[in-house]
């Protein structure tokens, strides 16, 4: 789908359909649609008493009209709208247009289409015309494809910035959605290296020799029950000048938790090709990255493996030395996901950086602590975490911060006879899972853990979102990197 901006008169446009966005009780934003035919729509929607309610459609035919077909989209309250609501409300129109078989839009927004809307507008189409059918090998009736959408007034810019990081999200969501037979730690570091040629990046992979020679036995001890071995992926953006700063972003690569030896039982199983959700963002965000050219050093690092119980996989009772030198004793094999990002976040300190950010689909007890659709922040830096905070408001993607500063329940993942054990008890899971990986990210790094076990992953369809991979995160460490490139 093409996405463009229109600058003429609206009147010298040739097009089928218009789309026009209006707050609740505002409907005379609709006049941008010219005179006569915004008249018309007025009247076809007292008729329907509509009101603008955030989602509420209205579709107005206007048969011998210059534009034949006018959609009103609701935003709901002026004063509660935020840039999300742009996002979805422009998701909601690209799925309409879809199932009407529209192939051609115009976006109507009340007010100015600043930069900041102008952005949300491009997000959201290119992430409400997105799905995975690659696996229907009929293809469906409703796949119909939208050829172009024009914004009205809108931002050149600002839209393709939209574009980027929403092709960028969607790239991550097309890998969560693969599954565990076709995307294995060996195939997952191919794709790396497939990203990093096509876009000029660096990509190292280590294979499960020279995980083991670097001394991240416990990566390689979470991958050995699998007949597919473990990779670690690191791969590198430069800038072309002298770099601002050096920011690592961790992804969690388990491109699938059967839970191991502590074995999962089949409903909490299915959909476990989703632990590699935090991986598919920093490929995603590594993508974008290379394109975008900030004057800031990234690194995208990768811990993959698949969690499997054989004779060869790691048990309970085990004591496994990280790259750190720490200690790890297993608990339980199937809190796995800390037990590689243990090696992952010693191998990202090393790199000196003043950042980490580290996405992992991590606990249940996140999603139920806060709900599936809220990441958990996790950090030991107040100042970092009100900077991801910030822009995490402004791409619509949320997180809600736990606390770190509850020394007894920290007691409870120092006991037994390692230096810490991989799990903390029924109780704050989330929270003792975060302190664990804190004690492998190395002296003076500011550290930003989000738990995105609830939304790295949908079960419904909901603004943007259609049931599967969400690519949650990719945006927010985006939108963060650049805001470094800007200081
Ligand atoms: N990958 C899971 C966490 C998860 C659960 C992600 C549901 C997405 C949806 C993780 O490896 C796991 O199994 N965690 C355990 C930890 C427990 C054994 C301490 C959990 O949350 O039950
Ligand atoms: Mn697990
Ligand atoms: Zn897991």
């Amino acid at each position: 789908m093409k996405v463009s901006v229109y600058k003429g008169e609206l009147r010298d446009l040739k097009i089928k359909s218009a789309v026009a966005f209006v707050y609740e009780d505002e409907l005379r934003t609709l006049s941008k649609l010219g005179r006569g035919v915004s008249t018309k729509v007025k009247k076809a929607l007292s008729i329907e008493d509509y009101k603008g309610k955030e989602g509420e459609i209205e579709k107005v035919l206007l048969p011998g009209q210059r534009i034949e077909v006018v959609y009103v989209i609701g935003l709901g309250k002026k004063s509660e709208a935020d840039t999300d609501t742009f996002r979805r409300a422009s998701a909601v129109a690209v799925k309409r247009l879809k199932k009407d078989k529209m192939e051609e839009s115009v976006f109507l927004l009340p007010g100015r289409a600043g930069g900041k809307l102008s952005q949300a507008v491009a997000e959201g189409i290119i992430l409400g015309d997105y799905s995975f059918d690659k696996y229907k090998s009929k293809k469906e009736e409703n796949e119909f494809e939208v050829k172009e959408i024009r914004i009205y007034e809108g931002d050149e810019e600002a839209v393709k910035k939209g574009l980027l990081l929403a092709e960028a999200q969607n790239y991550a969501r097309n890998l969560v959605n693969e599954p565990g037979n076709v995307i294995n730690p060996i195939t997952l570091a191919e794709e790396a290296q497939k990203l990093a040629r096509e876009h000029n990046l660096k990509c190292k992979v280590y294979d499960e020799k020279d995980i083991q020679k670097m001394g991240m036995l416990a990566l390689w001890s979470v991958g050995k029950g699998s007949a597919t071995p473990p990779r670690f992926i690191h791969l590198t953006y430069e800038p072309k000048g002298k770099a601002k700063d050096r920011i690592v972003i961790v992804g969690k690569g388990l491109t699938f938790d059967s839970g191991g030896l502590n074995i999962k039982t089949g409903d909490y199983m299915r959909t476990m090709k989703m632990d590699k959700s935090g991986a598919c963002a920093v490929l995603g965000i590594m993508k974008a990255i290379a394109q975008l050219k900030p004057s800031v050093e990234v690194h995208g690092i990768i811990g993959a493996a698949e969690n499997m119980p054989s004779g060869t996989a790691y048990r309970p009772d085990d004591i496994i030395r990280a790259k750190n030198g720490k200690y790890i004793e297993i608990d339980n094999t199937d809190a796995e996901g800390r037990v590689t990002l243990a090696d992952a976040l010693s191998y990202a300190s090393e790199l000196k950086p003043s950042k980490i950010i580290d996405m992992a689909t991590l606990t249940g007890a996140c999603m139920v602590a806060l709900g599936e659709y809220t990441a958990g922040l996790f950090t030991n830096s107040g100042r970092f975490a009100q900077e991801i905070k910030e822009v995490a408001r402004e791409t619509g993607e949320r997180v809600w911060e736990l606390p770190m500063d509850d020394k007894r329940l920290r007691k409870k993942i120092k006991k037994g006879p390692a230096d810490v054990v991989n799990t903390g008890g029924r109780y704050g899971g989330a929270i003792t899972a975060a302190m664990f990986l804190e004690e492998f990210v190395g002296e003076g790094i500011e550290w930003v853990h989000l738990d995105i076990a609830g939304p790295a992953w949908s079960r419904e369809s909901y603004g943007y979102y259609v049931e599967g991979g969400t690519g949650f995160g990719v945006r927010t460490c985006l939108e963060y990197i650049l805001r470094l490139d800007k200081r």
